[in-house]
């Protein structure tokens, strides 16, 4: 059994990257598990509150979740052709203290992928993402693309994905992110 944590970067209810992780979660196959984890409880990044407190519980809890799980999923908004600063502000609670980097993303397998109302479908936000990732040492998954553009012609009012060409690719990135996951840990990472 292989476990994924999925993040989704966006708190807004009707979020499409939100839906997104739920389809996926859905489409895991036998033998793997997606979770969602939100972030809606990490802090603003805050020096003081590091140096003074430590570790946000709600940071705490969900870096042990990312260590404990096989791989972790990042479903990512775009901002003004970038990443949105809310996950990023996730990542960077969960990469302190620094020396932490490699237990809790160190080799990790991640995935990538996001939606968007534009349609490069978050093409420049997963690019904003490359160098975070390759900082923290994660082992990112390349296998397939999954640009999600014009959401709200692919979602319905409930979240579900309506256009067949999404959910086509949508079905082959999480079979093949999956699989690498699974080898990753069959490997033992
Ligand atoms: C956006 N949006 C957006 N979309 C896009 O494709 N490229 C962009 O650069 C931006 N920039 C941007 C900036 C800010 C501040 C906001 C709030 C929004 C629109 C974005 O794709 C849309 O709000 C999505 O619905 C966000 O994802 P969720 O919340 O639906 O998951």
């Amino acid at each position: 059994m292989a476990a994924i944590v999925g993040i989704s970067g966006s708190l807004r209810r009707g979020s499409y990257n939100s839906a997104l992780l739920r389809a996926c979660v859905e489409l895991a196959p036998r033998g793997v598990v997606i979770t969602p984890a939100s972030i809606r409880e990490i802090p603003l990044y805050d020096g003081d509150v590091e140096a003074e407190v430590g570790i946000p519980e709600p940071v705490r809890a969900l870096k042990e979740k990312i260590a404990e799980a096989d791989g972790l999923l990042l479903v990512t908004p775009e901002y003004n052709n970038s990443l949105p600063g809310v996950l990023k502000n996730a990542i960077d609670w969960l990469s302190r203290p620094p020396s932490d980097i490699p237990r809790i993303f160190g080799n990790k397998p991640v995935g990538l992928i996001g939606a968007s109302r534009s349609r490069f479908g978050t093409l420049l936000a997963q690019a904003a993402w490359l160098p975070v990732l390759r900082t923290l040492g994660t082992n990112t998954w390349f296998g397939e693309r999954v640009l999600v553009g014009n959401g709200p012609s692919v979602f319905d009012d409930a979240g579900r994905i309506v256009d067949e060409r999404t959910q086509a690719a949508l079905m082959k990135f999480v079979s093949g992110f999956a699989e690498f996951v699974t080898g990753a840990a069959n490997r033992g990472r």
